[in-house]
Formats: structure tokens, sequence, C-alpha cells
């Protein structure tokens, strides 16, 4: 398993393009399943959860080529049976069953994986799909679904963490071929289901209300092939902040939408980091003097719980005390212990991190538990004094697209030990 070493005490500067993003693509592959005709995405992130996508669909008969970030594809035959081993590693996957459903009328998956960040159930996924008349099973490790037909609902997917994501993504799209109207109330408002949306309406789906809690979607008889630009990856592009605040940098980020990334903009700006907006990018400067700040995870468009670890190592740097609570995955401080390891003073108390920041950080080998843990682990390394080596990188390389060359353009001196 490769793993990076990083030397720390380095002020990163300059540019970084940010790429596609992961959680908007690996949705929109999926939907591709409503068509028998071509469909080509643009601005793809080459990472491995995508690939791994790629795999997915290639097993249930898609023809899947992809090539300098586009991806095209076409799944003329589906058959409605998901490769056991495949899905249930990656929890994405789960988005595959609405629309298979939709296109074949009979749809059997295995149950997803993911990152090891909470039990992460799927039963409003089960409940969005029985609404529209589905009939299902669970055994096996399988979730069978049969309809010989759908028909839209009204369906109300506000869980006990509030909406869920991929839960609206698998109900948008079976919606679009079901008979009549859908009404999805406390749906999922974040950026990747208007993204979703806008490639649906692109294949010819009628849907009004995409990132708003009430989404509406009208069933229309079949949908046609299109093209898209996947929109860029706001949880890549706060991650770079953060690493630029962390070092006391300056980084311009290329292609970043602002107006994705309010809560964690917000929350820079409130410990002392300065934010220049212009057309097309995000110029991030740190001053080298960080206020701590305390931040609650959130369904969009609050604080993203995918910037929660990142959020935790900058705050181990900002001199005083700040509280991180997580309101959406009850397991996902284990970059706390690891933190730890470089002399951070974080203590756990229910939901809460308690971070007394200020304490000199110094490298030391450290664990890669989850995807979004491991970056807060590379931020913390450059910000540490001496060697940090950060073990099981390929967690970073499901949704970074190559993030130590990035890294590394911008003056970090980072590099990949491959591994066995
Ligand atoms: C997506 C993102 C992930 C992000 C998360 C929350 C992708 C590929 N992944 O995951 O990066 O961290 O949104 O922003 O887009 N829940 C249930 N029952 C369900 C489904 C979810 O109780 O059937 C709960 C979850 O345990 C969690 C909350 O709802 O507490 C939100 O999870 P959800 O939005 O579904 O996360 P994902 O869509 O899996």
């Amino acid at each position: 398993m490769d793993s990076f070493l990083i030397e720390g005490g380095v002020v990163l500067r300059g540019d970084v393009n940010i790429s596609g993003s992961k959680n908007a693509v690996l949705p929109i592959m999926a939907a591709t399943l409503l068509t028998a005709e071509t469909c080509v995405i643009r601005r793809v992130p080459d990472l491995s959860d995508v690939r791994f996508m790629g795999k997915i669909l290639e097993s249930i008969g898609a023809e899947v080529q992809f090539e300098d970030h586009t991806l095209t594809i076409r799944a003329a035959n589906v058959r409605g049976f998901g490769d056991y081993d495949l899905i249930r590693k990656m929890r994405g996957s789960i988005c595959i069953l609405g629309p298979l459903l939709a296109r074949l009328r009979e749809a059997t998956v295995s149950l997803p994986g993911g990152c090891v960040i909470g039990t992460r159930p799927i039963d409003l996924h089960l409940k969005a799909i029985a609404a529209l008349g589905a009939e299902l099973r669970v055994a096996g490790g399988y979730v069978h679904a049969k309809a010989p037909r759908l028909d839209g609902a009204l369906v109300f997917l506000g869980g006990r963490a509030g909406p869920t994501v991929l839960g609206t993504a698998n109900l948008l799209m079976a919606a679009t071929l079901a008979d009549g109207v859908t009404v999805i109330e406390s749906a999922a408002c974040e950026p990747e289901i208007i993204d979703l949306a806008d490639f649906l309406k692109a294949m010819g789906a009628n849907i009004h209300g995409a990132g708003s809690p009430t989404i509406t979607v009208t069933g229309v008889k079949e949908l046609h092939g299109a093209e898209h630009e996947v929109i860029p990856d706001r949880i890549e592009a706060g991650t770079f902040a953060v690493a630029a605040a962390a070092t006391g940098g300056s980084v311009t980020l290329r292609g970043a939408r602002p107006d994705h990334l309010g809560a964690v903009l917000d929350k820079l700006q409130e410990s002392g980091v300065r934010i220049e907006r212009s057309a097309g990018a995000l110029t991030v400067r740190g001053n080298g003097v960080l206020r701590p700040v305390d931040a609650t995870t959130m369904p969009y468009s609050g604080f993203p719980t995918d910037m929660q670890a990142q959020l935790m190592a900058l705050m181990c740097l900002a001199p005083g005390t700040s509280i991180i609570t997580e309101r959406i995955f009850e397991s996902r401080f284990m970059h706390a212990s690891e933190l730890m390891r470089l002399g951070a003073d974080i203590a756990i108390e229910g939901p809460s991190a308690i971070v007394k920041g200020g304490r000199p950080l110094s490298g030391a080998p450290v664990m890669a538990s989850d995807l979004r843990a491991s970056a807060a682990l590379v931020v913390a390394g450059m910000a540490a004094g001496g060697t940090t080596q950060v073990n099981r990188v390929y967690h970073l390389d499901r949704g970074y697209e190559k993030m130590e060359e990035k890294l590394e353009r911008l003056g970090a001196r980072i590099s990949r030990v491959p591994g066995e």
C-alpha cells in the first residue's frame, strides 16, 4: 500500500486546478443506465472511485470509455444484477438501484460498503423505492427490487440526521421514468443533486426544484443520451483552501465555485484567513495567525461533514479552544487520534471534539482511516515540523486526483512511496 512522505514547514504558494466533483459524477454515471443511448460526461476526475464505478457499470453490461477526463457510456444492453463483490466495496454504488429498476423494472444489487465512518444504513433508499410501488426484499446481502410499474408518489425523505444525498439521487433517478408526479420532500439540497438533475434534464427528464427541499419530478416515457460537464469538486477546493491556511500560504483555486463553499469560506474567514473572489477562481491567503472557531456539520448549506477532519487539522494550529461537532456520521473522528500522534491536543466528548490548538506539531508515522481523514493528516503533516509518513493513501486516491502532484506544484515537499 502506497504512503506519502511529507517534509513539513513549507508555505504553499501558487495556483491549483480544481478537478470535477467525485460526489457529482458517481450518481451521474449511474443515471446513464436510464437510457440505451450514448452519454458523454466531461470534466470527470481521474479517481479510483470513478474507475470502480465504471467497472460496476461494465459488470452489468454497459460500455464505458474513460479518456482525457471524458467518460463515454452506452448502456444499450444492461441486466439488472450488480456484481456483489464490486458493489459492496463502494458506497456510491447504491445509486444504481433506482435507475436500474426504472429501466428494467427489476434490479438486484448487493448492500453497499464505503468509508468506515458510521453504520450508514440504506433504509431511506429502500423507503424511497418502495414508495414508487416497488416490492423489496433484502436477503443474503442483496437488495431485490421488482416493480412491473412505478407510480409517482409524495415521499418524505428526511432521516435521523436530515436529508440523504444518495437517497435523494436514487429517488430522483427512479422517478424520471415513473408514471405521474413524484414530490420529494426534505430532499438533499447539495450542489451534487442540482448537477444530477441538470444531467437528467439534458436527458429529457422533467424536474423542478432541485437544490431546494422540495423536488417535483413528472415522469416521462423515455430518456435519451446527453452530454454534461461535471461541477468542480467543492471538497477538493475546500481541502486546498485549508492547506493554504494551515501553511500560512497563498493559493489560487482555479475553477472553484465560491457559491458552493459558503460555510467553509465563512469558517476560514472567521479564523483570520483572507479570501478573494474573482471570476472563475478563489484566492486563499493565510497570514500565519489563526483564531479558533467552532463548527457543527450539517446538511448543505451548512458546514460539510466531508470538511470536518480538515478543519480539525487546521484548528490544531489555532491558539485557543475550538469545538467541532459532528452531526451527520457518528464515527467520524478517527483522524483525532492520528492528529494526536503529531502532538495535537484533542478530547472527544460525545459528538464533539474539543481541540486545544497552538501546540507545535511534529512529524510522525500516521495511518489514514478514510478519505477525508487522510486529507486532514496530509494538511497537518505539511504544517508539522519534520517528516510525516501518511500510510494507506489509497483512501486519498479514491477522492483526490493526483493530490501529491498538485501539492508539489504549490511547493510542498511531498512524495509517494510505493508499497507492496
Ligand atoms: C454522501 C457523500 C458523502 C457525504 C455524505 C453527507 C457521495 C458518494 N457521498 O454520502 O461524501 O459525506 O453524502 O454529505 O455522494 N442515512 C440513513 N438512512 C439512509 C441513508 C442515510 O439514516 O438510508 C443517514 C446516514 O447514516 C447519515 C445521513 O443520513 O447519518 C446522511 O447520509 P447521506 O446523505 O445518505 O450520505 P451518502 O449519500 O451516503
